[in-house]
């Protein structure tokens, strides 16, 4: 049994001491919390995979969907540029970070739900709805 953290009080202030053996309680918890995956659900194809927590979510999407079962691989710049990656978040959490082209994703796309792949950090499960996108390297040839 682990000992309980200790109160050490002064006038001023309060100071907890933690023994080794809670601190490596506390981080073996938080790893464990760290490496969960999640549930992702991709629609309209109803395939699930499982991507870990704080991953980027386009990785995922490489590492187990695109380029498999008939699939093309991912044809995108993976960085915000192009707008390939926009999905519909019908469900779940992520971190979306803010640096990329705003004619990738429109503010009102993105207040309506919708997201870069290649900006999205996992938080929990989730379902995405993938639209239907034409190869940007295809679109740049015809022009
Ligand atoms: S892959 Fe180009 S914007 Fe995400």
């Amino acid at each position: 049994m682990n000992p309980a953290p200790s109160n050490k009080t002064c006038s001023s202030h309060t100071e907890v001491v933690l023994s080794e053996d809670v601190r490596q309680e506390n981080d073996t918890h938080q790893n464990e919390v760290r490496h969960e995956d999640y549930e992702v659900r991709i629609e309209p194809d109803g395939v699930t995979i499982r991507i870990p927590h704080g991953a980027q979510l386009l990785k995922g999407l490489r590492d187990h969907y695109y380029g498999r079962d008939g699939r093309g691989a991912f044809p995108g710049c993976r960085s915000g540029g192009c707008g390939y990656c926009k999905a519909s978040l019908v469900k779940g959490s992520i971190d979306h970070k803010s640096t990329y082209s705003k004619g990738a994703l429109k503010d009102d796309e993105r207040e309506h739900g919708y997201i870069l792949m290649c900006q999205s950090y996992v938080l929990s499960d989730m379902v995405i709805w993938l639209l239907p996108q034409e190869n940007p390297f295809l679109r740049w040839r015809r022009k």
